[in-house]
């Protein structure tokens, strides 16, 4: 099939990727000049594993081009994907004004020559597919010639279909090949016709998996689930709401787990084992950031506020996340007592591994904290060091690019980010250079006993 994608970004491109990677021509439309023209020489500007290749490789294949003329694209297409971003506005709300530049272009440019389909792949409010109908309709209006008498043009049909992702940071490519499940929200047989059968390699596994995501033993065919544009909507925040909302009951678990004496990974592993709990998304730490489950939550929220309907599971989420993030603070004031004028070196900086990222960081945070407490912070991220250099430039961080630099004159080090390249750190080595032998696993992920033989202190989340 013949496909447009509005936005390159995390979720435009990679979905680009893999639909051309599947055989459809898929044309990917990109606004912003600097990141087309990397896109055009096959450089992704952002770290993905695999994308920079996978994306190499489906432009050379030829069936993966970049443009940013959208009017072209929209025009061959069969089906137009809006994978735009809605950040989120100061009162949590989703900046929807890019959807709407994009829906009223796609309007726009739309013929009578054929029946498209137009795909909400971008977050957006619940109830938001039938207001993209309408923009798209405005769009519509706005370019028809005013109709002579008698020639009534035939005005161009489409249909709107909500397909929310579900992709995580990190692991994009193989989620997007190997999904749980795909949702579908349409109120049109056709549209749902044509959406299970660009789906179709997908639903019955039938694609060669790529070199670089392989598909998981075992993995069989993918649910194809079909709902209303609202309740599609609605998987979506809902989806990435429980899920914050399981990682930060963890978190609170944690809290009391200190208080007992128990061992919140024990307590974990012992509920996880419940199927209807699942192991998943149960590891406590700083909590959790990201440019969608803080997007999500407060959406909902924002949502629920209109219809003054109480969300008090949702701001749980919230506030308990948010006390999760200074709980690192509260462990180097038991250890160091003051932390005005010590320095306090923080592993990572992404908001998780397996990416630049650094929306929402809990790092960030963290940061921002100690300097406002009189402290100096150096970090050491293996990839999103640069990227925070140019999105904080006010922040006082010295940028280091290794481990042990990082560790030099410290007064404590804190694991924020659980990068592989940390797990299994020379701690004699960093201890002999640290001013005071102090380390803060913030994700639970360090070996305490190589910690405590290195001759430091070593302080957990929840045990
Ligand atoms: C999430 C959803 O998983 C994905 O389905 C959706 O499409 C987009 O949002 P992402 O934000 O990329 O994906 O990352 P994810 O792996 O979900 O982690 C989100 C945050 O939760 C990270 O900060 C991570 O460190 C944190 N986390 C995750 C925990 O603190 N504990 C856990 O057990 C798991």
């Amino acid at each position: 099939m013949d496909i447009c994608v509005i936005g390159a970004g995390y979720v435009g491109l990679v979905t680009s990727a893999c639909l051309a990677y599947l055989g459809n021509h898929v044309t990917a439309v990109e606004a912003s000049s600097e990141r087309l023209g990397s896109l055009k020489k096959g450089i992704v500007p952002f770290f993905e594993p695999g994308l920079q290749e996978f994306v190499k490789e489906t432009i050379e294949s030829g069936f993966l081009t970049f443009t940013d003329s959208l009017e072209g694209a929209v025009k061959k297409a069969d089906v137009i994907f809006i994978a735009v971003g809605t950040p989120s506005l100061p009162n949590g709300e989703p900046d929807l004004s890019q959807v709407m530049v994009v829906a009223r272009a796609i309007g726009g440019a739309l013929d009578g020559s054929k029946r498209r389909i137009i795909v909400n792949k971008s977050t957006v409010p619940v109830g938001s597919g039938n207001w993209v109908e309408m923009l798209v309709s405005q769009g519509v209006q706005n370019a028809q010639p005013v109709p002579a008498r008698s020639a009534r043009p035939e005005s161009p049909s489409f249909t709107v279909v909500s397909n929310p992702e579900f992709l995580r940071e990190g692991s994009a490519i193989t989620d997007s090949f190997y999904p749980d499940r795909i949702v579908v929200g349409a109120s049109d047989d056709n549209a749902v016709d044509v959406m299970k059968n660009l789906y179709k390699p997908i639903i019955n596994q039938t694609f060669e998996p790529p070199s670089f995501a392989p598909r998981p033993a075992a993995f069989q065919t993918v649910p194809f689930v079909v709902t209303d544009l609202a309740s599609a909507e609605l998987i979506k925040y809902s989806a990435n709401a429980f899920l914050a909302m399981k990682i930060s009951f963890a978190n609170e678990i944690a809290g009391l787990c200190e208080k007992v004496g128990a061992d919140v990974r024990q307590v974990a592993q012992g509920i996880g084992l419940d199927y209807r709990i699942g192991k998943a998304f149960l590891n406590a730490g700083v909590g959790w950031g990201g440019s969608c489950f803080g997007k999500d939550v407060s959406a909902l929220m924002q949502v629920a506020k209109e219809y003054s309907y109480p969300t008090s599971l949702l701001e749980a989420t919230v506030s308990v996340n948010e006390r999760q993030r200074l709980v690192v603070i509260k462990k180097l004031q038991e250890e160091l007592k003051i932390l005005k004028g010590r320095t306090v070196g923080l592993l990572g900086l992404s908001f998780k591994p397996d990416t630049d990222d650094l929306r929402d960081a809990p790092a960030i945070t963290i940061a921002y904290q100690l300097l406002k407490m009189g402290a100096s912070v150096k970090a050491f991220d293996p990839v999103a060091n640069e990227r925070c250099e140019q999105l904080h430039p006010n922040l006082e961080i010295t940028y280091c690019d290794s481990a042990l630099t990082l560790a030099q004159d410290c007064d404590a080090v804190v694991l924020v980010t659980e990068w592989a390249l940390f797990r299994n750190l020379d701690w004699k080595g960093l201890s002999k250079v640290m001013r005071w032998p102090l380390v803060i696993d913030g994700r639970n992920v360090l070996s305490e006993q190589d910690v405590v033989d290195a001759g430091m202190t070593y302080r957990g989340i929840g045990h």
